[in-house]
């Protein structure tokens, strides 16, 4: 249904296979939330887990594949700090992901000049993530290719206090005056200042909601929905997006 009406947006002679991307045109940001693991498991009788491991290797194509089409930064939803209630084992299987994605990747992830970073609450993240999330980060700092940005024990709405508990402060300690308080500026204290917003967001597995996901980036964002479950994403499903992006065109609220 979901692909149907995606479909309706495409022009009639316009598919998938005969047109190309325009490699001038790509966007600078990308956002995914990746969903549907649990389910391309289920589908195949086998433990959620294992669909959380599959998607790890299926984040590694899209890195690599990002990374070559130009793609500036990309954010990847791997944790939301709503996913805390799902059963323990399953939290402490993704939490390791991380550690195990970088022990794996991560050599790679350098020569191809890729800069890891993370937004999020680090407080609750266990120790072995944090210290290879930390090393990785430290590892690729200077690296000027595309930023890999995973969002891990994230949420918009405590990034969004978050902000505004700094900014509140710095209005008390007077190195800011209130009514200097503008978007720029809230922009400044979110974790995504030196990125800017995505251009586009992808959900996968046919989900159509934001699920608290960076609610203040997204203001202007073309959002992109499939009913492809993350497992099953491919080189193929990131152009369908960004084709689909370049078929839009953003106003920004004009003409
Ligand atoms: C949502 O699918 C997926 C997650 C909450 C975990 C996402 C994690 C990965 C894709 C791997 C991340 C890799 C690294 C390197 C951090 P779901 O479990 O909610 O699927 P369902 O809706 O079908 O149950």
């Amino acid at each position: 249904m979901l692909n149907k009406l995606v479909n309706l947006t495409k022009s009639n002679k316009e598919t998938k296979d005969s047109i190309e991307l325009d490699r001038s045109r790509v966007p600078n940001h990308i956002a995914i939330i990746m969903d549907g693991n649990g389910r391309w498991a289920k589908k195949r009788g086998l433990p959620r887990i294992a669909g959380h491991r599959e998607g790890m290797k299926v984040v590694r194509k899209v890195v690599k594949h990002a990374n070559e089409l130009g793609v500036h930064a990309l954010t990847l939803y791997a944790f939301s700090t709503e996913n805390w209630k799902r059963p323990k084992p399953e939290v402490e299987f993704i939490m390791k992901l991380p550690e195990q994605f970088l022990l794996t990747y991560l050599p790679e992830l350098i020569k191809e000049n890729v800069q890891v970073r993370t937004i999020g609450q680090r407080e609750g993240i266990p120790a072995y993530t944090q210290k290879a999330v930390n090393e990785a980060i430290e590892r690729t700092k200077h690296n000027s290719g595309l930023v890999l940005n995973f969002a891990l024990n994230y949420g918009s709405r405590y990034e969004i206090t978050e902000a505004v508990r700094q900014l509140s402060k710095d209005v008390e300690k007077g190195t800011i005056r209130a009514e200097d308080v503008n978007e720029k500026l809230i922009g400044s204290y979110m974790m995504t200042n030196d990125i800017g917003d995505p251009e586009l967001l992808i959900r996968t597995s046919g989900e159509i909601r934001l699920s608290n996901f960076m609610l203040w980036q997204l203001a202007y964002t073309e959002l992109w929905f499939t009913d492809v479950y993350w497992p099953d994403f491919s080189k193929e499903t990131l152009e369908e997006a960004i084709l689909e992006y370049q078929r839009r065109g953003r106003r920004f609220g004009g003409v």
